[in-house]
């Protein structure tokens, strides 16, 4: 029981290893309207708030990617990041996250951004959650 004392004081106070910054409001599981398509250009990240939720929205060509905005580090905008390829780099510490599906690319931060399904409604962009937060979570 020390040992485990020992490591997750190292982990917390040594490494930085923190809270997830995602986790208390990872998203809604069901449709909602997030932005104007007009709005999203092409490679221009934009921060929106989908049922109090921030989300990094882009278009990239014909798709649009959507992941929780707050990095699940210490909390920065995603969307001020840099944007490579599929994936989104953030500006704070480095983390990388792909765009498809929030998959940790590269740390410090150790958990990947949740991440949504995009469909173009009318004009209107919706999201919802990939990946359902289970009903006993
Ligand atoms: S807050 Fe994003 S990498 Fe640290």
């Amino acid at each position: 029981m020390g040992a485990g004392a020992y490591l997750g004081g190292h982990l917390s106070y040594a490494r930085g290893v923190g809270v997830d910054q995602t986790i208390y409001d990872a998203g809604s599981d069901d449709w909602q309207p997030a932005i104007s398509a007009a709005q999203l250009a092409d490679g221009v990240p934009e921060r929106v708030i989908v049922d109090e939720t921030p989300v990094l929205v882009v278009r990239r060509g014909e798709e649009i990617f959507a992941v929780h905005d707050r990095c699940s580090h210490r909390g920065c905008s995603l969307s001020v990041g840099k944007l490579e390829g599929d994936e989104i780099e953030c500006a704070c510490h480095g983390s990388r996250f792909s765009l498809r599906d929030g998959a940790l690319r590269r740390g410090p931060a150790t958990a990947p951004q949740p991440a949504f399904e995009a469909r173009v409604r009318g004009e209107t962009v919706e999201l919802r959650r990939l990946n359902p937060v289970p009903a006993s979570a």
